[in-house]
């Protein structure tokens, strides 16, 4: 079993990566030839269809990553949701809460 810290430490690296390739396809795709047989132009060592099964594929990866890293965060999100909005504001047990759960 991973521990805690070994889990979220692997969400955030898979989070960043996929956001990455994400990110970079998208922006390769955006520059990509369009029109008949533009699929298969080559782009980067990758066909444009191959860019085009790729992107999405980490799109949801990346989706999928932030939603769990919310959740996972969800007590830190809580207080800075609220705080400009509150007269509290920053109260130092929730932040303390939040830091703890870190
Ligand atoms: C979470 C973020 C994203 C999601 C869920 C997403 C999803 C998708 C999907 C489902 C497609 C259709 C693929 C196909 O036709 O088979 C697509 C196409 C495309 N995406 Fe994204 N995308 C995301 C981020 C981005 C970013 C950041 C960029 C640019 C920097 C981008 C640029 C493009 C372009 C240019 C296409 C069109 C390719 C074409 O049909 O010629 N996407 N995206």
């Amino acid at each position: 079993m991973l521990s805690r810290l070994k889990t979220r430490f692997l969400i955030f690296w898979i989070m960043v990566a996929s956001g990455l390739v994400t990110l970079i396809s998208g922006l390769i795709l955006w520059f990509a030839p369009r029109g008949a047989h533009s699929r298969e132009a080559i782009l980067y060592g990758l066909q444009k269809s191959t860019w085009l099964d790729i992107h999405p594929y980490f799109a949801l990866l990346a989706v999928g990553m932030v939603a769990i890293h919310l959740v996972d965060k969800w007590r830190c999100l809580k207080v800075y949701l609220r705080s400009p909005l509150r007269k509290e504001s920053l109260s130092q047990v929730k932040e303390i809460k939040c830091e703890i759960q870190m």
